[in-house]
Formats: C-alpha cells, structure tokens, sequence
C-alpha cells in the first residue's frame, strides 16, 4: 500500500482534507472526513472479498480516499462535490505512482460515486458507489430525522 501512503502525506490532498474539515465543523449531517474515507475504503475493501471480485485493494482505497474530497469545492462555488473531487484527483495520482489507465478508472468512479444506475456493477465504481452508501451511519444517526435522504437509501441496520 506504499502508494496510498503517499496520498495521505500529499501537500494537495492534506490541504483538501483540512478545507472539508473547516466547512464542517458545525454540520450535524454526515461529514466528509478522514473517519468516512476510511470507513467507505474498509467497506470497499470487505465487499471486493465477499464477491470474491479480486479488484486492486490500492485502487479500492485510493478511490475512497479521493472520492470526496473536492467537497470544499460544492460549499465555496456550488460545484458538485463529484465533479470537483474527480477534477482534484488526477494530479495526486500522478504523483503517487499511478498509472494513466489507473487514474482513468479511479477518476470514472469518483465522477459516479452518486450516480445510482452504476449501484450494481462488479466494477471498482460500482464497488465505491455501494461502499459509500453503507458507510453512512443513519441508525445510530441524532440528525436522522432531518436528513433528505430517500428513506430506502438509509442504513437502518448495520450491516458492515
Ligand atoms: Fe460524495
Ligand atoms: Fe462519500
């Protein structure tokens, strides 16, 4: 995992991540943090194992890791937060060791992590899409109640 390594001591991503955290740090809906980076990363992680689908666990976390983080990007100019991580991506990819056709296809699921027509695919997008939905916490959740999401796409049991 020496290139996820890398991603987490890259100058842009650690500026990204600190950004998120700033416009944050009040919200009393799911954030966009390191704790769910890594909890969609681990979920992604255990999924590509139970389906036995041998995708590259770096690629796994590398997508998950990066997949929200042009969130700052939606708070300060209304871009969508899939775009602007998908546009962020790619330098730091570049400069861990990625390569082009890695990049390309970490970038396609960045850009589809809500995009729910992909949801089934046995692909590495499908994968991040299902990882990210589970990751989220709503039955132990104070802002359930509150939160817009459909109430079939919340988690009411924990299942990873
Ligand atoms: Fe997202
Ligand atoms: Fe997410």
């Amino acid at each position: 995992m020496k290139r996820i390594d890398r991603i987490l001591k890259h100058d842009t991503y650690l500026k990204c991540v600190k950004k998120n955290h700033r416009y944050e740090k009040s919200r009393i809906f799911c954030r966009h943090d390191m704790g769910h980076f890594l909890a969609v990363a681990r979920i992604a992680h255990i999924l590509n194992l139970e389906k036995g689908l041998c995708l590259n666990k770096e690629l796994l976390y590398a997508a998950a890791l990066l997949h929200d983080i042009g969130r700052f990007r939606q708070y300060e100019d209304d871009i969508p937060h899939d775009k602007a991580s998908a546009e962020l991506a790619p330098e730091i990819l570049r400069d861990c060791g990625f390569t082009l056709e890695e990049i390309a296809l970490i970038v396609d699921a960045i850009k589809n992590h809500r995009n729910e027509t992909i949801k089934k695919e046995k692909s590495l997008r499908g994968i991040l899409y299902r990882a990210d939905k589970l990751s989220r916490n709503c039955y132990f959740c104070a802002a359930e109640k509150k939160c817009d999401w459909k109430q079939g796409k919340k988690n009411t049991r924990l299942r990873y």
